[in-house]
C-alpha cells in the first residue's frame, strides 16, 4: 500500500516514466544491475567492479581526501574539477605566473608541477565485515556494544595482510547495521598538468554556483606518478607516469535526453532515512539559523570586496567557501518545502506503522527526542556559525587552545611552530577592520536570536548593532590576536616571532584581551548550557536511528536500500535530462559556447571571457568538438543522485566511456541530500566535448589529446 503511494507520487511528478524511484548511491559491489540495464546500461556490473581483472573502478580515485578524479590515459593522466585542484593551482601561482588568472599548461612531462602532500586513493577491495564487527554485540546494551564495536574495528583492521602503501579503513553503513572494510592504495606523487584560466574553470563563480543553465569549464588535469615497478612512492624526479589497470575512453559523441548515464565517485554525506521530525527541524530551524548568520557575514564582506581589490583577493576563497553552503542551504530549504519532504516522510511513517506497529514507538520517541533537542540544536547552529564567521572569534578560539596548551605544558617547539605557521597564513588573508564589522553584526544577531539561558550572563548588551560596531572596532584595534595591537612593540604582521617570543607574556596579554574574554565567556556558556544536552540527546538519536534504519529495511521489503553517503566509493545512475523546476519554466539538458558569450561581461570578475575563447567562437573554430547544432556543448544535466565529494566524478555512458565531469547540482534539487526527488534533482557535468575543445583548441595541448582514447 505505502509502496503504491510512493510510486504514484514519484511517477505523477516525474517528467519521464522510466525515472528510477529513489535515486541512490550504491556500493559498487552491490549495484542494482537489473535496473541499470533497464535504464539502458550495456555493460555489466562486473565491468564496473571486479578485483580479478581490470574494471572501471581501477580508473576512479579519491582526490586528496575530498573530491573524486578519474584516469583518462594509459599514462596516468587524471581529470578532476578546477575547484578541486584550485588549491594546487593557487600554490603554484605568483604575480608573475598567475595560473589562476591565466591557466597553466605543461608542454611535456618535464613541465608538470609536483604537489607536496597531495594524494590519490584507489579502492583495491571492499569486504563486508559485518559479522566480525557486530557478531559478539547482539545481546549487549548500547553503551557496552559501542565499546566492543570499537575494539572489533581495531582487531579486524589489523587482521588484513596489506602492502606498505596500503591502508584499511572500516566504515559503518546503514547507521551501524553493517560494516565494510576498504583496502586502499595511496599514490603520493601527483603532478599538475593543466588548468584553464578561472574565467573558464570558474566561469560564473558565485552567481552561477548551484545554478543551471550553467556554463563552467570546471576541470583541471593532473598526473599520477609511480616508482619503476608502478607502485606508490614519495615524490622523486625518477618516478614515472603511472600505468593504470584501466583508463576511461573519452566519448565525444552527441548526447540526447534520455541517454543512460552513471556517476562513479566518493559522495561525502547524505541523510536520506531521517524521520519527518528531523527534516522539519532542519528545514524550519537549523538551516535558517545558519543561513541567517552567513547572510550577515557575506553582505558585509561583499560591500568591501566590491570596492577594494586587495580585500577582493584576500577574501575570494573564504567568501566562496562560506557562500557555497549558504546558497546550498537556501536551495535545500526551498526544495524540501516544494517537494513536500515532511509530508512525504509522514505518509511513509504511517505506512510503515500500518505494517509494523512497533515502529510507532520509534517515531514517537524520535518526536520526543528531536523536540527536546531542538533548542540546543538551534543554539549550537548559531554558536558554530557565529564563531566561524566572526573571524575575531575564530582567532580567539585558536588562541584559547594556545593558552590551554601552554598552561598544561603541551606546547613543545613543534606544536608552537605549526601553530605559528597556521596563524601566519590566516593573517595573510585577514582584514581586521572589515572583520570587526562582521563580528559586531553577527554578535548582535547571536544576542537577539538565542535565548538568554544559553548565553553568557549580561550578553543582552550585544543586542545593539551600532553599539557593537563601536565596541568591537575599539577592541579589535588594540588586540594582539587581530594583529592590529602589539606586544613588545611587535604585531602579528610586523614580527610574528617576536609576538610569540615570550609565551608567558603573551598568555598574560591574551587573558586581558576583551575579545579573548568575550570568546571565553561564549565558549564556556556554550560548553555548559548547550553542548552536554545536545550530545546527550544526539547519542540517543543515533542509537534510535540505527534501530529505525533496521526497521525500515525489515518492513519495506520491496524497496532496495542504499546506505547514506559516507565518503566511500559509490555508483549512482540516471538519465540525461532537463527539468521543469517551476510552472512554465523548462531547463534544457544542455548548454553551449554561445551561452557563454551571452553571459559575457567584459572585465567582470565572474563573467569575463578570455580573448582566445572569443576568437575561437567568432571563427567557429570548433573542430570535431561541436554537436549537431553546430555549437560546442558546455554543461549538461542528468538525474544522477550526487552530493559534495562527487565533484570531479566521471559521468559514464552505457558503454562505460567518459561523457562528462560532475561538478555541481541544480539549485532546485539540492535537497537531494535529505530527499532526492527525480523531478527537481539534477547533477551538473562539464561536457567532454568542451573539455577536449579547451585542451585542444584553446590551450593547443594536443599532446594530451593524443594520449587519450577518444571515441567519436
Ligand atoms: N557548488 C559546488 C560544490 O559544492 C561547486 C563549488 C565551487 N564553486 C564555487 N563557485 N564556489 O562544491
Ligand atoms: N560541488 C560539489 C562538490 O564539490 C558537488 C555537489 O555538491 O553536487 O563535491
Amino acid at each position: 500500500m505505502k509502496r503504491n503511494i510512493i510510486i504514484a507520487g514519484f511517477f505523477l511528478s516525474s517528467i519521464f516514466p522510466l525515472a528510477q524511484q529513489y535515486g541512490g548511491m550504491w556500493i559498487p559491489t552491490e549495484v542494482n544491475e537489473k535496473e541499470m540495464k533497464e535504464l539502458g546500461m550495456k555493460i555489466s556490473a562486473k565491468d564496473i567492479w571486479d578485483t580479478t581483472k581490470p574494471s572501471i573502478k581501477d580508473a576512479v580515485v579519491q582526490f586528496n581526501g575530498g573530491c573524486t578524479a578519474e584516469i583518462i590515459s594509459p599514462k596516468g593522466l587524471l581529470l578532476t574539477n578546477h575547484h578541486c585542484g584550485y588549491g594546487q593551482i593557487q600554490k603554484h601561482s605568483s604575480v608573475k605566473n598567475d595560473y589562476l588568472a591565466d591557466g597553466f599548461w605543461a608542454k611535456n612531462n618535464g613541465e608538470e608541477l609536483p604537489n607536496a602532500g597531495v594524494t590519490v586513493d584507489f579502492i583495491a577491495d571492499i569486504k563486508d565485515v559485518t559479522p566480525q564487527i557486530l557478531g559478539n554485540t547482539k545481546n549487549l546494551e548500547a553503551k557496552q556494544a559501542e565499546d566492543v564495536i570499537k575494539n572489533n574495528i581495531e582487531t579486524v583492521t589489523k587482521s588484513f595482510k596489506i602492502e606498505p602503501y596500503q591502508k584499511v579503513v572500516i566504515k559503518p553503513m546503514y547507521y551501524g547495521n553493517k560494516y565494510y572494510a576498504y583496502i586502499i592504495d595511496t599514490y603520493k606523487d601527483v603532478r599538475l598538468v593543466g588548468a584553464p584560466p578561472s574565467s573558464i574553470g570558474k566561469f560564473g563563480s558565485d552567481t552561477d554556483n548551484w545554478v543551471f543553465p550553467r556554463h563552467t569549464g570546471d576541470f583541471s588535469l593532473f598526473r599520477i606518478y609511480a616508482d619503476k615497478n608502478n607502485k606508490p612512492a614519495e615524490y622523486s624526479k625518477d618516478n614515472v607516469p603511472y600505468r593504470p589497470k584501466h583508463f576511461l575512453p573519452v566519448s565525444i559523441k552527441d548526447k540526447k535526453e534520455g541517454d543512460f548515464t552513471f556517476v562513479f565517485g566518493f559522495p561525502g554525506r547524505t541523510t536520506e532515512y531521517l524521520p519527518s521530525i528531523a527534516v522539519e527541524k532542519i528545514m524550519n530551524e537549523t538551516d535558517p539559523a545558519m543561513i541567517d548568520v552567513r547572510d550577515v557575514a557575506l553582505k558585509t564582506l561583499d560591500e568591501k570586496m566590491r570596492t577594494d581589490q586587495a580585500t577582493k583577493i584576500k577574501y575570494a576563497s573564504k567568501y566562496a567557501s562560506v557562500a557555497n553552503y549558504w546558497k546550498k542551504w537556501i536551495g535545500e530549504v526551498e526544495g524540501l518545502k516544494k517537494s513536500n519532504a515532511v509530508g512525504k516522510k509522514q505518509k511513509y511513517e504511517q505506512a510503515l506503522i500500518a505494517k509494523n506497529p512497533a515502529i510507532k514507538t520509534t517515531i514517537d520517541e524520535f518526536n520526543r527526542l528531536y523536540t527536546a533537542q531542538a533548542p540546543y540544536a538551534l543554539s549550537r547552529a548559531y554558536y558554530t556559525e557565529v564563531v566561524r564567521n566572526a573571524e575575531a572569534l575564530t582567532l580567539a578560539n585558536n588562541y584559547y587552545n594556545f593558552i590551554n596548551a601552554v598552561e598544561s605544558g603541551r606546547m613543545d617547539a613543534k606544536t608552537l611552530e605549526s601553530f605559528k605557521n597556521r596563524m601566519n597564513s590566516f593573517y595573510k588573508d585577514y582584514d581586521g577592520e572589515l572583520d570587526a564589522k562582521v563580528t559586531a553584526k553577527v554578535l548582535a544577531l547571536y544576542a537577539n536570536r538565542v535565548p538568554a539561558q544559553y548565553l553568557p550572563a549580561g550578553f543582552e548588551k550585544f543586542k545593539d548593532v551600532n553599539q557593537n560596531l563601536k565596541t568591537v572596532e575599539e577592541w579589535s584595534k588594540n588586540s594582539v590576536i587581530t594583529g592590529r595591537g602589539s606586544l613588545n612593540g611587535a604585531t602579528a604582521y610586523s614580527d610574528l616571532n617576536k609576538v610569540f617570543a615570550d609565551q608567558k607574556a603573551l598568555v598574560q596579554n591574551l587573558k586581558k584581551d576583551p575579545l579573548m574574554q568575550l570568546f571565553t565567556s561564549m565558549r564556556e556558556a556554550y560548553m555548559k548550557n548547550t553542548d552536554p544536552k545536545y550530545n546527550e540527546y544526539q547519542s540517543q538519536i543515533d542509537a534510535l536511528q540505527k534501530k529505525y534504519m533496521a526497521q525500515q529495511m525489515e518492513t519495506d521489503r520491496d524497496r532496495k536500500f542504499f546506505p547514506d553517503a559516507n565518503s566511500t566509493l559509490r555508483v549512482t545512475y540516471g538519465k540525461v535530462a532537463g527539468s521543469n523546476p517551476k510552472d512554465a519554466l523548462y531547463y534544457g539538458y544542455q548548454t553551449h559556447l554561445s551561452g557563454v558569450m551571452e553571459k559575457y561581461i567584459p572585465g567582470d570578475y565572474e563573467f569575463d571571457v578570455p580573448q582566445k575563447l572569443i576568437d575561437l567562437y567568432n571563427k567557429k573554430d570548433y573542430g570535431i568538438y561541436k554537436n549537431s547544432t553546430g555549437d560546442v556543448p558546455v554543461n549538461f544535466t542528468a538525474t544522477n543522485h550526487t552530493t559534495g565529494g562527487n565533484s570531479g566524478s566521471p559521468a559514464l555512458d552505457a558503454n562505460g566511456n567518459l561523457i562528462g565531469l560532475n561538478f555541481d547540482r541544480q539549485w532546485e534539487g539540492t535537497m537531494s541530500d535529505i530527499n532526492y526527488d527525480p523531478k527537481f534533482s539534477r547533477n551538473i557535468m562539464v561536457d567532454t566535448k568542451y573539455i577536449l575543445f579547451i585542451i585542444d583548441k584553446f590551450a593547443n595541448a594536443k599532446w594530451l589529446i593524443d594520449e587519450m582514447k577518444v571515441v567519436k
